[in-house]
Order: C-alpha cells, then sequence, then structure tokens
C-alpha cells in the first residue's frame, strides 16, 4: 500500500515541477540587480573566475579577485578598469587563514562590505590515486574544499547581520559522480557540494532567506584547468 501511495505521490511531484519548468520558460524570474554591491572572487586570475569578475564588473558589481598569481590577478583587475568598471586585485591564497583574513580586509577597506562571495579558486592535478602525495591530497582539498569556510566565515557575520548576502560555489559535475584519476578532485568537489547544500540548510533554518546560495557544476570549460590534461595524463601508465 506504501509502494503505491510512494509512486502517487512520486507521480504527483514530476508534473508539479514540469509545469513549474515549463511556467519558469514562459515566465523567467527577474534578475537580481548586481549594480554597486560587492563581490569577491576567488581565482580571479584566469579561467572562470577571470570571466565572472568581468561580466560583474560589466554589470556595475565592484569587484575584488583574489588570486595567487599576482601578475595575472592585477591584469583582470586591470582590464576592468580600463573598461570603466571598479576593481581590486589582492593577493590572498585561500587555504592560509591569515592570507584570507588580509583579504578580506582589504577588500573592505578599499571597496566596502561584501555583498557576493564566489567561491571559485580550484586545481585538479588528474592523478592515480596511488601516485598522489599526501601533500597533494591535502592541498586539493584545502583549496577546493575547506577555503570555503574560510570565505564563508568571514563575510557571513555581516551578511546575518544584514539579513542579505549572496553566496556562490563553484563546484562541478564531479561533486556528482565518481571519475577516474581524479579522485582527490571528486572528493573535494562532492565537499565544496556539500558545505554548499549545508549553509543553505542552516540559513533556512536561522531564517535568513535573503542570504542566497547559488551551486554550480560545470561540465567542461576551456580553460587551463583542462587545457594542459594531456600533458598531465601519463596515458601509457594509466
Ligand atoms: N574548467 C572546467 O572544465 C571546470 C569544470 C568544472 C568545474 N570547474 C571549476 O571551476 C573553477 C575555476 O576553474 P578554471 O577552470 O577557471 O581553472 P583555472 O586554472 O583557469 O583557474 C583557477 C584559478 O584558481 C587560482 N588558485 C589556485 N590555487 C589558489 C589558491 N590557493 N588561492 C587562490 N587562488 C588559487 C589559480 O591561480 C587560477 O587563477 C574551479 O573550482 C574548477 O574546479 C572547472
Amino acid at each position: 500500500m506504501h509502494v503505491v501511495l510512494d509512486i502517487i505521490v512520486l507521480l504527483g511531484k514530476l508534473i508539479f515541477f514540469y509545469f513549474e519548468a515549463l511556467f519558469r520558460k514562459i515566465v523567467p524570474p527577474s534578475k537580481k540587480s548586481v549594480r554597486g554591491k560587492v563581490v569577491v572572487i576567488t581565482g580571479g586570475a584566469g579561467g572562470l573566475g577571470r570571466c565572472l569578475a568581468l561580466k560583474f564588473a560589466g554589470l556595475g558589481a565592484k569587484v575584488a579577485v583574489w588570486d595567487i598569481n599576482k601578475s595575472l590577478n592585477e591584469n583582470t583587475a586591470m582590464n576592468i578598469s580600463s573598461l570603466g568598471g571598479k576593481a581590486k586585485a589582492i593577493v590572498c591564497d585561500v587555504t592560509d587563514r591569515q592570507s584570507v583574513r588580509n583579504a578580506a580586509s582589504l577588500t573592505r577597506s578599499e571597496l566596502g562590505e561584501v555583498d557576493i562571495i564566489v567561491n571559485n579558486a580550484g586545481i585538479m592535478p588528474c592523478r592515480r590515486l596511488l601516485d598522489l602525495s599526501e601533500e597533494e591530497i591535502k592541498r586539493t582539498i584545502n583549496i577546493n574544499t575547506t577555503s570555503h569556510f574560510w570565505t564563508v566565515r568571514e563575510f557571513l557575520p555581516h551578511m546575518l547581520a544584514q539579513n542579505e548576502g549572496h553566496i556562490v560555489t563553484v563546484a562541478s559535475m564531479a561533486s556528482k559522480a565518481g571519475i577516474p584519476l581524479l579522485t582527490d578532485y571528486c572528493a573535494s568537489k562532492h565537499g565544496a557540494y556539500g558545505f554548499a547544500e549545508a549553509v543553505k540548510a542552516e540559513m533556512h533554518m536561522l531564517g535568513s532567506k535573503n542570504i542566497h546560495n547559488t551551486t554550480i557544476c560545470p561540465m567542461q570549460i576551456n580553460t587551463n584547468l583542462v587545457t594542459c590534461l594531456g600533458d598531465r595524463i601519463d596515458y601509457r601508465n594509466r
């Protein structure tokens, strides 16, 4: 009897979500304005982070790009400034708690309190489980997952006080599956995804309805992360 009920509920939900998706296709939700908002983007020196920085700045946001790569990061900020936008390049190793504190403090003093944080910095070593060194494993987890604790904990108190903010997590389709040669990466991205889901649930529990969460799970984008994959993977010994 329970099985029949479960199937009826499941079918009901499927029909509801189908019509909801159809409705949203016809009447898309209104886009939120980021004009004048302060956005922190980690890993802003290249790839996706750089694209996001340019896009946010183009929409009128004030952007702080954080990265370990000083020159390319400054290049992103310079590009934004030359296009008339407002940006600040800050050297930050997101795995280093003190480096995150310093970057947050510099962001606040230069641009103001942070409205949106985009946890984007990431690495993907692409090595067999037994070939990864302990240091490599820790580094992947630290950059791709643990750093999200440091950045979010830095800005969440202000977001809670204002009951406004947005936390964006750049996860991956590797958050949803297991992929060979990517044990550390998959584990780290499952972690990032889980962290974001738990933050979302906690905001709901606290009644902080205006602190939003967006998690994106890209498949493959042509950036440095993947372009040199062929060189890094030793196919002979796979
Ligand atoms: N490119 C893809 O196909 C793809 C697919 C799914 C998810 N992603 C995710 O998108 C995000 C961006 O990746 P990308 O493709 O733009 O790669 P990318 O290598 O072009 O950029 C990553 C950036 O992170 C920075 N970074 C690395 N370690 C750091 C640290 N400790 N502190 C601060 N910055 C650091 C790098 O210097 C670099 O600028 C990553 O989280 C990645 O996992 C990428």
